[in-house]
């Protein structure tokens, strides 16, 4: 018999639950582990993905071919997108979920629009949203989040934005209206209303969250999206919008995007702001007008020029207005505007920055940029890329007014908004994606089953020193356990063996060379 219990250096606090009939391995737990935790057990045996009548009591949903639309796909919409399945009903109308009276498979596939993230994807999203992360650690940021449930309320604005009927709303329970969140700024601007005098201006806050849009699905539009935000508040000058640019710029490159295949169009909303001025618009409808301009190029301009003129503004007004949003040269809008007004002076200053700064190559003016939000108020940037295969990267810009909206005081306030899934498809079109491969340091194996304990040893002193284990859970041929170590890029294999462990010693193989070696326990590091 090996020697079992461990060597006395080794030994572990306590050894319990040996299999009553004793072909069980010995599993070695220390003191801190319990039990409490219920176990569930289905009886009798169910298929995984069949679930009886009474799962509906767990509030467990069913889709199948022939029910209704699934409870993700009854949200309003104007559209019914690529094959969506049409639903009268309201967003937020009570639903319950079908009722089935015979046992019926689940669809194993996420809702539509959504996305499940198995270990290649979530390796993928980890890497990037790493990148956003210490890029915003670079530019001195701190993390927050916020709920992905809110009030409904924060979300509506009365300029007839897109995304207020791409919103998942319903009533909870308490009869209240919530929301997924659409976006992350406007639960950004309570939490800084919330937080008072408290916090020291400025700001430099980021977040990476989840966000929820019933939107037309196209190539890395979807349903639900990871945003990454930086946002300042606090700063009303332009080195604010500078710096923002700036975090992304330094982001593409890191991920070997260059000027050449990404840009940012760069306007300021101040630009639209003057010639309503001009024309005496009210300044109310400042915000209604920079909506039906967003969406130029996505509807026949006829259409755009009837929306504007059923605001009140003159065909001059309208005329003038398209002439100034077709200049994409900041001298030639000077030249419109005079050089005096703010407009001019912000985007001279942001591309003198720019400039200095060193990623002026990225950055061009386009009046025509003005973004679908109703809230922001002075310089709007997007992200495109150079080839237009797609739809804007990022995008951001200030609001300066957002938080007097909710309530609170006008504090100057800037940022960005970056999906995940874009810029994967961009990293795709480039062949930029990375490799990334799932690794363990160490696979460990017993050699024989009464040793299991042993291996579970070993892992534990392996693991006591940062290092990562796979610990071969059952008795299994070596052939079996190298091909494992292959899938898991193990680096080293070690054997626990009957003779070695009797001279408190295991069998080590470095996977890459072919060495291989015994060591002592207390040397394995
Ligand atoms: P946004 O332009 O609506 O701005 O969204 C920002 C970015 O989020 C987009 O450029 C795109 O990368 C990504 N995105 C938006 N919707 C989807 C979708 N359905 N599927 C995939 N990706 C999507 C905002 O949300 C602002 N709140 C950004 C901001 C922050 N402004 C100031 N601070």
């Amino acid at each position: 018999m090996p020697p079992y219990p461990p060597p006395p250096s080794e030994r572990l606090p306590q050894t319990i639950l040996h299999g009553e009939n004793s072909k069980l391995p010995l599993l070695s737990l220390s003191p801190q582990t319990s039990f409490s935790s219920p176990i569930y057990l289905l009886s009798p045996p169910y298929h995984p993905f069949t679930f009886p009548n009474h799962a509906r009591s767990l509030n467990t949903t069913f889709s199948s071919p022939l029910s209704s639309p699934s409870p993700s796909e009854t949200h309003s919409q104007s559209f019914d997108s690529v094959g969506d399945a049409t639903s009268s009903r309201r967003s937020g109308s009570p639903s319950s979920p079908p009722t089935a009276d015979v046992q019926q498979k689940i669809d194993v596939n996420p809702p539509k629009g959504t996305r499940d993230f198995p270990p290649e994807e979530m390796r993928l999203r980890n890497w990037l949203f790493q990148n956003f992360r210490e890029v915003s650690r670079l530019f001195g940021f701190e993390e927050v989040d916020f709920p992905v449930l809110e009030s409904e309320a924060l979300f509506i604005r009365k300029a007839g934005e897109e995304i207020r009927d791409q919103l998942y709303c319903f009533e909870d329970r308490g009869n209240r209206r919530v929301a997924l969140r659409p976006e992350l700024t406007p639960s950004l601007a309570r939490l800084v209303i919330q937080k008072g005098k408290s916090v020291s201006l400025p700001l430099k806050w980021f977040t990476v969250g989840q966000c929820w849009r019933y939107e037309r699905m196209t190539r890395g539009r979807r349903r639900e999206h990871y945003q990454w935000n930086m946002d300042i508040v606090g700063v009303s000058g332009v080195t604010a919008e500078a710096e923002l640019i700036y975090a992304i710029v330094m982001f593409f490159k890191r991920l070997g995007i260059t000027e050449l295949d990404v840009g940012f169009k760069v306007s300021s909303r101040k630009v639209l702001q003057e010639i309503l001025r001009c024309y005496n618009i009210p300044e109310n409808l400042f915000g209604n007008v920079c909506i039906i301009i967003d969406k130029m190029g996505k509807i026949a301009l006829d259409d755009v020029k009837r929306e504007l003129k059923s605001t009140g503004m003159s065909d001059e007004a309208v005329g003038q207005l398209l002439e100034v949003l077709s200049i994409k040269s900041l001298a030639k809008l000077e030249e419109i505007l005079g050089s005096s007004g703010e407009a001019v002076a912000d985007l001279k200053q942001l591309f003198s920055f720019a400039e200095k700064t060193g990623y002026s190559e990225w950055i061009q003016f386009d009046a025509s940029v003005v973004r679908g939000l109703a809230y922001y108020t002075g310089i709007v940037f997007e992200g495109f890329d150079r080839e237009g295969k797609l739809r804007a990267i990022c995008g951001g810009g200030r609001y300066d007014k957002l938080l007097s909206t909710f309530g609170g005081d006008d504090i100057p306030a800037c940022g960005f908004g970056f999906g995940d899934a874009i810029i994967v498809e961009l990293l795709k079109e480039k062949g930029l994606l990375p490799e990334l491969s799932f690794q363990v340091e160490n696979i460990v194996c017993s050699l024989d089953p009464d040793l299991q304990g042993a291996a579970a040893l070993v892992a534990s002193i392996l693991r006591g020193k940062g290092q990562s284990v796979d610990l071969v859970l059952e008795s299994k041929p070596l052939k079996w356990v190298f091909k494992r170590a292959a899938k898991i890029n193990a680096c080293r294999l070690i054997l626990v063996g009957t003779s070695e462990w009797q001279r408190s010693m295991v069998a080590v193989k470095i996977l890459s060379t072919g060495e291989q070696y015994e060591t002592k326990l207390d040397e394995l590091d």
